[in-house]
């Protein structure tokens, strides 16, 4: 893998394509293994407030993106399920009036089964939604119990069939790896999930992450082995359903993956607005990231006056490679090395010695300009990242 990159040509000198993110970040109940910036409300929503304050927020962001036009939408949360459609479409339609919504862009909102209702659904949809993403995370009574969901298993399946009726490309988000769970009770999750005839799944095993109630009281999950059978058994159906896993959690149908997530992983630009969303903007050769205030309330003060972001740092060169790789190798397919050029304007040379030496312990698969982690790889992503560490 020679050198064979100019200064000129190494700069990120095409637009890197751009998708906006707006976080909604109520709900109901806080689930006990989250650790996503979600809030119970007190009292009412302010949601007319918030929507103001999201849209005085995407007009300061505006002169950060040159030209560009998003290529999708994402609503995400919290639950974004708790506005109504009216509040929905009047985000959709300042960007769309802003001339910033790309012809064709994929447009997804994340819904809860308990606050899902036909009419809400059907108003999503007319607002200019046309991809909707259900929280389902199982259809068991136990399962769902154990993950301190608002809603039971008629919820779930109710959810499901309302989303098929108003979306052909839809997705639903399953765990596995539950308190107390037996791999009868993935494996008719999985089923149920296939059986829905949904256009992407994804699969995510629990994690318990820090600073969630599980974490303080942790649940008795599945030991090593059964988790291994259970993985098996969740991954052996979305095959057998006709999903294709192009990233380590998400599964689609052909022509279905979410362009949106698989935009993070290619590395691409977002802008993030809403309470602590975070963005990462490339602009003039450089990378930012940003993160917006984190409490709802203090967000919605801040974007009003005219400053919503808390933090800004531009990427270091040193950071950039370690960055690329956390996202690009979460993509089964791998990557092209023109790609890491593109989007970080690094010379590939740079990333030989730790490329090679994943490649040498079996995590990768490298042939000429293609990037590929292999099944051990998959399996041992944190092992291949730790190689691209700065010094
Ligand atoms: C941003 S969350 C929001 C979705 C929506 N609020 C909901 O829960 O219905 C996206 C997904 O991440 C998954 N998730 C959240 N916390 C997790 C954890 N600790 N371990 C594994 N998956 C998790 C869940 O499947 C969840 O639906
Ligand atoms: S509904 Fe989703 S975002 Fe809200 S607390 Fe539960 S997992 Fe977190």
């Amino acid at each position: 893998m020679d050198s064979q990159y100019s200064d000129a040509e190494s700069s990120v000198a095409q637009a890197v394509p751009v998708g906006l993110y707006v976080h909604l970040p109520w709900c109901v109940r806080k689930c006990p293994y989250c650790d996503f910036n979600s809030h119970e409300p007190r009292g009412e929503i302010p949601e007319g407030v918030y929507v103001d304050a999201v849209l005085a927020d995407l007009e300061q962001s505006m002169p950060a993106l040159g030209e560009r036009q998003f290529e999708s939408l994402y609503f995400g949360g919290g639950t974004p399920s708790l506005f109504t459609a009216a509040s929905v479409g009047r985000i959709i339609e300042s960007v769309r009036a802003a001339d910033r919504l790309a012809a064709g862009a994929e447009v997804t909102l994340e819904a809860n089964p308990g606050t899902a209702d036909a009419g809400r659904f059907l108003g999503y949809r007319q607002a200019g939604v046309n991809r909707l993403s259900v929280g389902v995370q199982s259809f068991g009574e136990a399962s769902l119990r154990a993950l301190g969901r608002i809603h039971d298993g008629d919820d779930a399946h109710r959810a499901v069939e309302m989303a098929a009726e108003y979306f052909d490309n839809f997705n639903l988000d399953l765990m596995y790896g539950l308190p107390g769970q037996n791999p009868k009770g993935a494996e008719a999750d999985v089923q149920a999930a296939v059986a829905s005839g949904a256009s992407h799944l994804s699969c995510y095993q629990l994690t318990l992450e820090p600073n969630t109630a599980f974490a303080k009281f942790p649940p008795a999950l599945p030991g090593e082995e059964l988790q291994a059978e259970i993985e098996t058994i969740v991954h052996g159906h979305l095959q057998a359903g006709g999903y294709q896993r192009y990233e380590v959690s998400a599964h689609g149908r052909p022509g279905r993956e979410c362009r949106h997530n698989r935009r993070y992983w290619e590395f691409g630009d977002y802008l993030g607005v809403g309470a602590g969303a975070h963005s990462k903007l490339t602009q003039d050769g450089q990378i930012y990231r940003q993160a917006r205030v984190r409490a709802p309330q203090g967000y919605m003060v801040r974007a009003a006056d005219g400053d919503a972001i808390a933090e800004r740092r531009l990427v270091t060169d040193s950071d950039l490679l370690l960055e690329f790789m956390m996202n690009a190798l979460r993509l089964t397919d791998g990557f092209e090395l023109d790609l890491l050029v593109r989007r970080t304007g690094l010379d590939p040379a740079t990333a030989q010695p730790a490329l090679q030496r994943a490649a040498d312990q079996g995590l990768l698969e490298i042939r000429g300009q293609h990037v590929q982690p292999s099944a051990r790889g998959q399996r041992y992503l944190n092992a291949v990242i730790r190689e691209f560490l700065p010094d």
